[in-house]
């Protein structure tokens, strides 16, 4: 039988993801079909719960969105840590808004922040995103399956011209402290040479695999590196100078710099793309549309059953719970398996 079972907010935080509409959609739909709540949707992420910035979610407000890349929500990278009180100004506006539960829909700062939320008290469910796939405690993100195939898309374009001009060609793709972006991406464009941050790299090995491929009359190379690899040059990333509110340095530029000491070392005409956003916008694929409608119903399955202080997370082909604390515990680096395949198609 139904009941009016209480109020269950939703906040997208961190950066967008494609395929946090389908996580919306499946928590609204499952939510108010099965469970009979009302559902609010935080602006914003959790600057609108700090703000009290909300709207009321039914079936028509979320109509026609699972195609849709970002969040209809909004998003930000505030961080209540950050704001004098905020982390108690949060708890209580959540009573102020009477939510009887929160879904954070979000990556490791957001899910920090939402265990710490609920260690104080607070009835809060998560769900995993960010394209990184850097989420410890889940086999994978929605979102990175968008990520790779932008990533390989852009490097099937690149080969043509890179051969037609043999030059040797720089991808910088996203990827601050994990190279799965690079590895999947490049494995499946069939870079020549994938650069991460969990492996420092030596200019001089890049050029000298570039050199091998032109005595065997390769005369183009494609570079894919990850915004956050190191160069063993400089000891540490490239970065600018600016942080953001979780103290991230904004990385970005080891793409251009790569190809101005590549061109220096081997004479050859070299250049750089970042693709950058365009990684995180635009439609999301099939898979993030399944995996996101999958945690979203799993989601406010938690939520029903009062199992608050989880993260819905994929282990094998199922959808379990796994504790906020182990999920926000530490990144997930790549796999070394996936990384030695890698290798194997270097040169
Ligand atoms: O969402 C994570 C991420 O994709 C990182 O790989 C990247 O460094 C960061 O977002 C950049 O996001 P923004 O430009 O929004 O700060």
């Amino acid at each position: 039988m139904k009941t009016n079972a209480g109020k269950v907010g939703i906040l997208t935080g961190g950066g967008d993801c494609p395929g946090m509409n389908a996580v919306i959609r499946a928590i609204v739909r499952k939510g108010i079909q099965n469970y009979n709540y009302a559902v609010m949707g935080i602006r914003n992420g959790w600057k609108g719960l700090l703000d009290q910035d909300f709207c009321n979610l039914d079936p028509n407000s979320i109509s026609g969105i699972l195609n849709k890349g970002g969040t209809i929500l909004g998003t930000s990278r505030t961080n209540p840590g950050k704001i004098p009180k905020g982390y108690e100004k949060a708890r209580k506006n959540l009573n102020k808004l009477s939510l009887t539960s929160l879904i954070a829909i979000g990556g490791d700062d957001t899910l920090g922040v939402a265990y710490r939320l609920y260690k104080m008290g607070c009835p809060i469910v998560g769900v995993p995103k960010t394209i990184d796939n850097d989420l410890y405690a889940t086999d994978l993100t929605f979102g990175f399956d968008t990520a790779i195939n932008v990533v390989m898309e852009a490097i099937d374009r690149l080969h043509s011209t890179a051969e037609s001009h043999h030059r040797v060609l720089i991808v910088e793709v996203m990827g601050r402290n994990t190279g799965w972006i690079a590895v999947y991406g490049g494995i499946a464009g069939g870079a020549d040479a994938i650069l991460i941050p969990e492996e420092p790299f030596d200019i001089d090995d890049v050029c000298c695999m570039i050199r091998k491929r032109q005595s065997r009359g390769k005369n183009f190379s494609i570079v894919v590196v990850a915004e956050g690899a190191i160069p063993k040059q400089i000891g540490k990333a490239v970065a600018a100078d600016e942080m953001d509110e979780f103290g991230h340095a904004r990385f970005g530029g080891v793409g251009s710099y790569l190809a101005r000491e590549i061109e220096k070392k081997t004479g050859l005409e070299t250049r750089a793309t970042i693709l950058g956003h365009i990684q995180r916008g635009g439609e999301p694929t099939a898979f993030d549309r399944v995996l996101g409608t999958r945690f979203g119903v799993a989601a406010i399955d938690l939520v029903a059953k009062k199992k608050f202080g989880y993260m819905v997370s994929l282990k094998g082909n199922r959808i379990v719970p796994v504790p906020l604390k182990k999920a926000v515990s530490r990144l997930k680096t790549v796999d070394r398996e996936i990384y030695e395949i890698s290798k194997i198609f270097s040169g």
